[in-house]
């Protein structure tokens, strides 16, 4: 039959492909390879509806800046972004508010008014650092001297999880003791340097290791092996994430403890966006489930790891 243009119009309008713009952090971890993964993988199972362009920033908020103004020169649906540093989002925000653009925080948080963003996507990372002390805690029988490998200054998952394990000893532990604590990037290379530098100035008086992800824990544990120390038992280790890597180091006997932190984010992701085109209200935090793994099951749970 003969169509009306009224409703051809609304036909095309209503298959018009959902457009999603997200500016990533890098590639400093095994983590975030897996977000990515996540993310590529969704859109590149749904060409027919999802329209996808994706920005790597190698690291740097002014490239994330610059990624989020052309997403809205394009006049995209949905901005994402992962963003690399809590602080200074106010204008490049405000600009895509105005542009009636609406911007989905994906694993990390930024510091700007409620307005000015529609929803956080992942983890309670205050939680993971509670969840990180109190492991620490019956590994060392609540006694002994910590060293801290930090993420990427300024990042909320490094700012959270400093802050809740610091919270839980003040609250809990008064005799284990944060003897030194440094940036390590979330990198492997950077987490091993950094740890040599510990083991140089503090040697044995370290009873254990918090990194703020396995891949500096990875990279500490290299560290220590190379030091003749015997990471795992002379030195107790728990950090966050859960990717294959740390599994295996407890498989082994090299680490104790892994608080998990999912980056499979992609389908809770575009779900969202897809909600937010269709005039949808979403809830502002939309939290991931989480465990923790010990060395105890590492052997068990390997197998059943995805990233
Ligand atoms: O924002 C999540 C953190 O970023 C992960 O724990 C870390 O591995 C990644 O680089």
């Amino acid at each position: 039959g003969t169509q009306s243009t009224a409703e051809v119009v609304s036909k095309a309008e209503g298959n018009k492909k959902l457009t999603v713009g997200f500016a990533q952090i890098g590639q400093e971890s095994g983590w975030r390879d897996a977000e990515t993964a996540s993310i590529q993988f969704y859109a590149g199972q749904h060409v027919d509806t999802i329209d996808f362009k994706f920005a790597d920033a190698q690291q740097k908020q002014e490239n994330q800046i610059k990624a989020i103004k052309s997403f809205i020169e394009m006049g995209v649906d949905v901005i994402g972004l992962a963003p690399v540093v809590e602080t200074g989002w106010d204008a490049v925000f405000t600009e895509a508010k105005d542009a009636g653009i609406p911007i989905v925080l994906l694993d990390r948080r930024a510091k700007v008014s409620d307005d000015l963003y529609t929803t956080f996507i992942g983890s309670d990372f205050i939680t993971e650092g509670q969840n990180a002390a109190d492991e620490l805690a019956k590994l060392l029988n609540n006694k002994g001297n910590i060293v801290e490998l930090e993420g990427t200054v300024g990042a909320s998952a490094a700012n959270d999880r400093k802050k809740g394990f610091d919270d839980q000893l003040a609250a809990k532990y008064p005799d284990m003791k944060v003897i030194a604590s440094q940036t390590g990037d979330f990198t492997r290379a950077k987490g091993k340097e950094v740890m040599e530098s510990f083991l140089k100035t503090y040697g044995n008086k370290i009873n254990a290791v918090y990194a703020h992800n396995d891949d500096m824990m990875l990279g500490a544990i290299e560290a220590m092996k190379e030091a003749g120390m015997k990471p795992g038992k002379d030195i107790k280790t728990v950090s966050c994430d859960g990717v294959k890597g740390i599994f295996q180091a407890m498989v082994d006997g090299e680490a104790n403890v892994t608080v998990e932190c999912n980056p499979l984010l992609g389908p809770q992701f575009f779900e969202t966006c897809q909600k937010l085109k269709n005039g949808e209200t979403v809830e502002k935090w939309i939290k991931s489930q989480e465990s923790v793994f010990r060395a105890d099951t590492a052997a068990k749970d390997l197998p059943t790891r995805v990233y």
